[in-house]
């Protein structure tokens, strides 16, 4: 956008005011009201030095807006920035733990793994109950393996290969270590925005989708977390913003009968970016086809990935019994799991398995696992019929070893669990992936509902709806962010290039706030906390966000403190806490009072996640 069109542009998001709509998100649902007023009036002043331009904007700084940010700069863009409302990098891309499909790749060759890109295509369309998109699979499947050099070459880590359910070989690929993915990617896609210098502005939200009058895309609106509204003109946008699985609301909107399921999403999965699509009239897929993972600790909301099960699991009712293939596709599992007594059942496995996956540590080390010597010891401590829970594990070693299961038909039996100790962990069903959303061609190019294109408008991963189907395969999710994020960069470069070229880049880090990411894990219950502290002019209210082990939001809530001087120590203390995981850390001089008062209030919070 050229800046003579700046002036016109301050009218139109002042019009936009009357209509924003706002998401859930962390700080809108700790002050929505207070928020939406503030926004209100501060768009309707927005002066024109306030609005900035870029030629791309990324909405969602996850794994496939970080993806496409760093495949559109490493074709040559120079004036792209990132948006993202919460204050870290990663969304649900942070969580993801089993692994990226992949077919045909050297790792697979190197153990004798036998795959193509037909039969990926198989399983994907084939669990997906044939709802899926077969152009879009098609490209996902063959753009896979690339994916996983790609994944490689800017500093991550996928070279094992192993088991999950729906997947006729081994497919799904992890790090060298075994651990999740989730953090070697973003730890490698963050490192990699850094190098490359590409502005990822935090805890900054998207609203609107502005197009011109002939319907191409010109810019964005968006508000910070202080409800500063911010509007970036702009030639092309990717939208990234992830799926709705913690929008419990629109869940239950498009499936009643996931009303009181709990979620393995992170707070920002609330679909905002369905409500931007829905005003430019996009076009949807298979909005009602939501995904529940069947192995989620009820207790904990954190998911034992299926690669537990891949590497040997097997899952035990409470009557000890095992009553499902373990690795048949998550909707079938599910179900299972559901018509159990209590709808919850155990995933339990021996000691090989908990050697073969570092995932499973951090399962023991938030206390969801119990342990026996003996399947009986184990039975005992899960109130499972002892008897049972040994003969269910003894016939299992007679399957695994004559490669048979005459009860349930499972073919992949990796070990015959029979090497002490033994561990159970409870687990239940909750909504974990949701695989409708807005529809895109080949291109990562989102189209509208009568199937035309809107200029300029890309968007990649979970956002996008039918690559997945009625149900997303184990591994797919990761495949799919890597794959789009990366047309979707591609794609916006081209289009960018073709209405004109890149300019200079006039937004960077340095005008705004730094990002805020740990620099340790923190080891923490996940959750959200309250705790107050004395501050300067009375008590200070925090709540503390808890992911994954680490503190990643922390939200003043209720307090006096001074304005003009407690900013300063707020924003100082709280970048220190998520930096360090620790609550000893410097306050602000100037502001000792105030900065103490946080630091008390957060240690309150943090005493209950321990
Ligand atoms: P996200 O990673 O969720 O990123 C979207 C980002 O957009 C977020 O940071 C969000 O805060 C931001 N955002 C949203 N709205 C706005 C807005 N209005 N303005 C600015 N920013 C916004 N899949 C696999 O294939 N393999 C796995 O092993 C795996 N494990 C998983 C484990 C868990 C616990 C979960 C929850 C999912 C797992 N998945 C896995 C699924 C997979 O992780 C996700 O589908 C995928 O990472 C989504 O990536 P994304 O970039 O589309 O969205
Ligand atoms: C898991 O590791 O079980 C989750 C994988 C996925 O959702 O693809």
């Amino acid at each position: 956008m050229k800046k003579g069109k700046l002036i016109g542009f301050a009218a139109m998001v002042a019009a936009a005011a009357a209509v924003i709509a706002f998401s859930g998100s962390f700080h809108t649902r700790l002050n929505k009201s207070e928020k939406e007023k503030n926004v209100q009036e501060a768009v309707a002043e927005v002066e024109p030095e306030k609005e900035k331009q870029a030629d791309i904007v990324i909405i969602g700084a996850g794994g496939a807006g970080m993806t496409a940010a760093v495949e559109a700069v490493q074709k040559g863009a120079t004036n792209l920035v990132v948006l993202e409302k919460m204050p870290i990098t990663g969304g649900n891309t942070v969580r993801a733990t089993g692994g990226l499909n992949a077919a045909e790749t050297p790792y697979q060759a190197a153990e004798g793994i036998e795959d193509s890109i037909e039969l990926f295509v198989e399983d994907t369309m084939k669990g997906g109950k044939n709802l899926n998109d077969p152009e879009l699979v098609q490209v996902m499947a063959e753009q896979s393996g690339e994916a996983v050099a790609w994944v490689n070459e800017i500093g991550g880590d996928l070279s094992v290969v192993g088991q999950f359910g729906g997947a006729s070989v081994k497919r799904i690929h992890r790090p060298s270590d075994t651990s999740a993915v989730g953090p070697m990617l973003v730890k490698a896609l963050n490192a990699k925005l850094k190098e490359l210098e590409v502005p990822v502005f935090l805890e900054t939200e998207a609203v609107h989708i502005l197009l011109d009058e002939k319907g191409a895309v010109q810019g964005v609106q968006a508000v910070t977390k202080g409800g500063e509204p911010y509007t970036i003109s702009c030639k092309a946008v990717i939208l990234a913003t992830g799926g709705f699985g913690a929008n419990s609301e629109m869940v239950v909107r498009y499936k009643k009968e996931l009303d009181g399921f709990f979620t393995t999403n992170h707070l920002g999965a609330t679909g905002d970016g369905i409500a931007m699509m829905e005003e430019l009239k996009a076009g949807f897929a298979d909005m009602d086809q939501i995904q529940t993972h069947p192995t989620v600790n009820p207790d904990t909301t954190t998911m034992y990935t299926e690669g537990v099960r891949g590497n040997g699991a097997i899952l035990v009712n409470q009557t000890g019994h095992r009553f499902v293939n373990e690795l048949e596709t998550r909707d079938i599992v599910s179900e299972a799991i559901l018509n159990q007594e209590g709808g919850t059942c155990f995933i339990v496995f021996d000691q090989s398995v908990r050697e073969s996956l570092s995932a499973i540590e951090s399962y023991i080390e938030k206390g969801i696992i119990t342990q026996g010597n003996t399947p009986e010891e184990l039975a005992e401590a899960i109130g499972v019929d002892k008897d049972q829970l040994k003969k269910t594990l003894e016939q299992y070693a007679v399957f695994q070893s004559e490669g048979i299961d005459a009860e349930f038909g499972r073919e992949s039996m990796e070990v015959p669990m029979n090497k002490p100790p033994y561990y159970a962990g409870l687990c239940a069903p909750a909504v974990h992936h949701t695989m409708g959303g807005v529809k895109i061609d080949t291109d990562s190019q989102v189209l509208k509902e009568d199937g035309s294109k809107i200029p300029g408008l890309f968007a990649a991963g979970e956002v996008v709806g039918g690559v997945h189907g009625a149900n997303r395969l184990g591994g797919n999710a990761v495949t799919d962010i890597v794959v789009f994020g990366r047309l979707a960069g591609s794609r916006a470069y081209d289009y960018v290039m073709e209405d004109g070229g890149f300019t200079e880049a006039t937004m960077n880090l340095a005008q705004e706030e730094e990002a805020v990411e740990p620099e340790v894990k923190g080891n923490y219950k996940d959750g959200t906390y309250t705790g107050t502290g004395k501050g300067n002019n009375g008590d200070i209210t925090v709540e503390v966000l808890v992911e994954s082990g680490s503190v990643t939001a922390v939200n003043l809530t209720d307090h006096a403190e001074t304005p003009g001087i407690y900013e300063a120590a707020e924003k100082a203390v709280i970048a220190s806490v998520i930096k360090t995981q620790t609550v000893s850390v410097d306050g602000v001089s100037g502001a000792t009072r105030t900065s103490d008062g946080i630091k008390e209030a957060i240690a309150a919070a943090l005493e209950k996640a321990k």
